[in-house]
């Protein structure tokens, strides 16, 4: 019996977010809203989706003794995140600068700080957690050794689930254990690399399972996701919501999918149920202020899609889990 369902391994942000027109080019200087400071990172957005969602999570991450790390923290023990895992000093805490557009859509750059001191030592430290939880989630925010460590980490029998973001090549060692491979259109081209010799996703799905996972997921925006294991490749149809911001919604996409996967659900059955809780996620403002409960996530299922698509808002869009993997750059 596992004490959790989903251990999350990865990045703490705080978020500083402006709301812009349009986002700049280079060498362009815009206007923005007032500053908003919001919980985010990758990792503990994933945390705190999948907590929210009804699913016994834990965090290990790691943030500065500061205020930005106590927002962090505050925010994972609210949602009701083990955050034993959480190690606190040395370095600031990760910032993440966010700009979002009226489409809902964001840019954002990343100072690590802290995530970049997670070790592998750090994740071999933290065995106890590891042999208590049946599925261990990561991200690319920390450092790719430590990723490797995690892997090396497993217990016998629990599940891997990986989104390589932001993207790098990867090493088989990690292809291997990732059941799935959580990716948009971007992070595919990058780890498929000189192997990406074809314009169609299931192809690349194709493509990346032949890297090693034994699963991967890919997720295409208003076209929803790819489901692809040894069993074939499945398409998730996207969810019709009215998009305000794009941030976390891939972290919760791949939260809700680990979660799934670890409670029984079929890939294909695990990614609908995701496509969901990235809808949910889109139409609200932030990362982790965002995520939905799991009633929430009913009641989407129970509405008529039409009443989002009439309320005010920004403008309506066509968004899945896939949506919001793509917003989250
Ligand atoms: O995926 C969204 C997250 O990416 C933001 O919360 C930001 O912190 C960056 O890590």
């Amino acid at each position: 019996m596992y004490d959790y369902d989903l251990l999350i391994v990865g990045s703490a942000n705080a978020d500083l977010v402006i709301g812009v027109e349009r986002r700049p080019d280079a060498g362009e200087t815009v206007l923005g809203s007032d500053l908003a400071v919001h919980p985010g990172g990758k990792g503990a957005n994933q945390a705190v989706a999948a907590a929210r969602l009804g699913a016994r999570t834990a965090l290990l991450a790691r943030v500065g003794d500061d205020a930005h790390g106590r927002l962090l923290l505050d925010s994972q023990r609210a949602a009701g995140v083990d955050t034993v895992g959480v190690l606190v000093g040395g370095v600031p805490t990760g910032v993440a600068l966010i700009t979002v557009d009226p489409s809902g859509d964001n840019s954002i750059v990343v100072s690590p700080g802290a995530n970049g001191r997670l070790t592998p030592a750090d994740v071999r430290a933290a065995g106890s957690l590891f042999h208590a939880s049946r599925v261990v989630s990561t991200q690319l925010e920390i450092p790719l050794e430590t990723v490797e460590e995690v892997v090396r980490t497993l217990a016998p029998g629990s599940r891997f689930v990986l989104n390589p973001s932001p993207p790098r090549p990867l090493p088989s060692e990690v292809l291997a254990a990732c059941d799935p491979l959580i990716l948009n259109e971007h992070e595919a081209k990058v780890i498929l690399g000189e192997a990406c010799v074809s314009d169609k996703p299931e192809d690349w799905a194709r493509l990346l399972l032949a890297k090693g996972p034994k699963s991967v997921v890919v997720t295409l925006g208003g076209e929803g996701s790819l489901a692809a294991s040894s069993d074939g490749v499945t398409r998730i149809p996207s969810v019709p919501v009215r998009a305000v911001d794009t941030t976390g919604a891939g972290d919760s996409f791949t939260a809700a999918l680990a979660w799934r996967l670890g409670l029984g659900d079929s890939l294909a059955d695990a990614a609908s149920y995701a496509a969901r809780v990235g809808a949910v996620t889109v139409t609200k403002e932030g990362a982790q202020v965002s995520f939905p409960t799991a009633t929430e996530v009913a009641a989407l299922g129970c509405a008529d899609p039409g009443d989002d698509l009439r309320t005010p808002g920004r403008r309506s869009d066509s968004a899945s889990g896939a949506v919001s993997q793509d917003g989250d750059r």
